[in-house]
Order: structure tokens, then C-alpha cells, then sequence
């Protein structure tokens, strides 16, 4: 059994209305899509804009609703579980979003925001919530003197280390990565991809990575699945895809990768 199992994934959004206020038509963001992920692995979902990579994401953590499927986390249907077991299992399922000046909070300060999960699901005290954020804060290599700081006074890779650390708060088994560098700088978006993959390694972290950039996965990528108007168009591993891909639309995708890439550590 896998750490997670997606079968059929399935979702429209309605798009347009017409002048009576009818429903003109819908959009198939994702359609019947199917994978597996296992503990302590990478995969990267990639594809074009548009292609139904966040949706995909989002309907795993149920934060969109599905129309149709499957997802089952650690054995358990995340789709059907009711609202007070859901909170329990997001404990082992968290999200980081493409751009950390909207997911954080501005009004926030750095403790407040990594110690909030803990408030929420536990029952730890004040002083060992501090301990646990400094402890997390050096982790994601930004230093406990960040604490007592707002968003507003950090970069925007200072503050997806900080969203990073929320993450990791509630010891997760699996974070859901939606683009996490794609809003960053280019020259601060290596050192928060190795970041990414050196907590994978020392914590066991599985990661669902959406990404539209293939030069960007292949430091951190176990496998890969591509993605095309809503469905699954190949899946293997990293280096099947980007030495043998099956399909031109991966190969094309391939062919949009501009040298250099960047100069991340290679997976080893
Ligand atoms: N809440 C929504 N309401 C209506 N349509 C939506 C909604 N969310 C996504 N869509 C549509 O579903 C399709 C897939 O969107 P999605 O955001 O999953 O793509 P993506 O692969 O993540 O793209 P990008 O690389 O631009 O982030 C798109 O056509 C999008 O317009
Ligand atoms: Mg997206």
C-alpha cells in the first residue's frame, strides 16, 4: 500500500453564464486521474498552465471538492471522512502554496504563524510551542531572531522558509508543494528547492510537487507524472522522462527547458 492512492480523480468547474444567469458551459480541470505515491518519495506533477495540476493538489487535501474518485492517505478516504476526522488527518498532510506573501498572514508575526498549527491540534504550552518554532526556524535555516518579525520585513524566500516551517510544525507525512519557487527570486529559488530536499531526507517527507517547469524537478523528483488538459499524459521516473520520453507532448516540454538550469545539487 502506498502513502497515497488517487484513482479517477475527476472535477468540472462551470465557466461561463449566459444573459438568463444560465450555466454556459464547463471546464474538465481534471480528468480521471490516477497515481500513487509512497512514503519518503517525490513526485512532481508537471504540465502546462492550465493543465490541472493545483486542482489535482487541492482535491487531495480537500480543499476543492471532487466531483468524482478516489484518494486514499495512510488507508483512509480522505473524500468521505467526516469534518472532525479530515482536521485529524491534515496533521499528516500539509500544503505550501506558490506565493508566501498570500498564505501568510501579514498581521502575523513569524511565531505566530509556525506555533498556530500547534494551537489548533495541540495541547502543548506557550514555552514548548517557542521551543518547537526555534527549533523549526533553524531547520529551515532563517534563525530564531526571525520570531518576533512581520511578513512585511522578510524576502520572499525568508518567508516561504517560514511557510516551509508551518508546514512542518504538526510533523507531516506528506506536503502537497504547489510551485514553492515559482514566485521567488531566480537567485534564491535553488537554495529553497535544496532545502525542500535535504527535509525530505532527514524527516521522511513525501511531496506531491507541482510544478510547470521541468528544469526545475529534477533535483528533487523521484518520478513524474505529466499532465495535459486535465488528464495524465505519461508518468515514469525522472530519468525515464527526461532521457525517454514517450510522448512529444513531454518532449516538447523538454524542448521549453532553458540552459543553463539552475545550479542546484543533483539528486543523488
Ligand atoms: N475555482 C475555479 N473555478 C473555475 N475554474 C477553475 C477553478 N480552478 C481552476 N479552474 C480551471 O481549471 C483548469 C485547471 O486549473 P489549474 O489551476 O488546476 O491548472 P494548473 O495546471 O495548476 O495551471 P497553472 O500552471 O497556471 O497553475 C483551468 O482551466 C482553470 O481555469
Ligand atoms: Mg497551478
Amino acid at each position: 500500500m502506498s502513502l497515497l492512492e488517487v484513482a479517477n480523480l475527476t472535477k468540472s468547474f462551470p465557466t461561463g453564464r449566459n444573459l438568463l444567469g444560465r450555466r454556459t458551459g464547463w471546464t474538465h480541470a481534471v480528468r480521471d486521474v490516477s497515481f500513487t505515491l509512497d512514503a519518503g518519495e517525490c513526485l512532481a506533477v508537471v504540465g502546462e498552465s492550465g493543465a490541472g495540476k493545483s486542482t489535482v493538489g487541492r482535491m487531495v487535501l480537500r480543499l476543492v471538492e471532487s466531483d468524482s474518485g478516489t484518494v486514499m492517505f495512510d488507508g483512509e478516504d480522505v473524500l468521505v471522512a467526516k469534518p472532525a476526522r479530515l482536521r485529524e488527518m491534515r496533521r499528516g498532510m500539509q500544503m505550501i502554496f506558490q506565493d508566501p506573501h498570500s498564505s501568510l498572514d501579514p498581521r502575523m508575526m513569524v511565531l505566530d504563524a509556525v506555533v498556530e498549527p500547534l494551537i489548533v491540534h495541540t495541547d502543548m504550552d506557550r514555552q514548548a510551542r517557542r521551543r518547537r518554532a526555534e527549533e523549526l526556524l533553524d531547520k529551515v535555516g532563517i534563525g530564531a531572531r526571525y520570531l518576533g518579525r512581520y511578513p512585511a520585513e522578510l524576502s520572499g524566500g525568508q518567508l516561504q522558509r517560514v511557510a516551509i516551517a508551518r508546514a512542518l510544525t504538526l510533523q507531516p507525512k506528506m506536503i502537497v508543494c504547489d510551485e514553492p519557487v515559482a514566485a521567488l527570486d531566480v537567485s534564491v529559488r535553488a537554495q529553497v528547492l535544496n532545502l525542500l530536499r535535504d527535509l525530505q531526507e532527514e524527516l521522511g517527507l513525501a511531496y506531491l510537487f507541482v510544478c510547470h517547469d521541468l528544469a526545475l524537478i529534477e533535483v528533487i523528483a523521484d518520478r513524474v507524472l505529466v499532465m495535459k488538459s486535465g488528464g495524465v499524459v505519461e508518468a515514469g521516473t525522472v530519468e525515464q522522462i527526461y532521457t525517454r520520453p514517450r510522448e512529444d507532448y513531454t518532449r516538447e516540454l523538454l524542448d521549453a527547458i532553458p540552459v543553463p538550469v539552475p545550479r542546484a545539487t543533483r539528486k543523488a
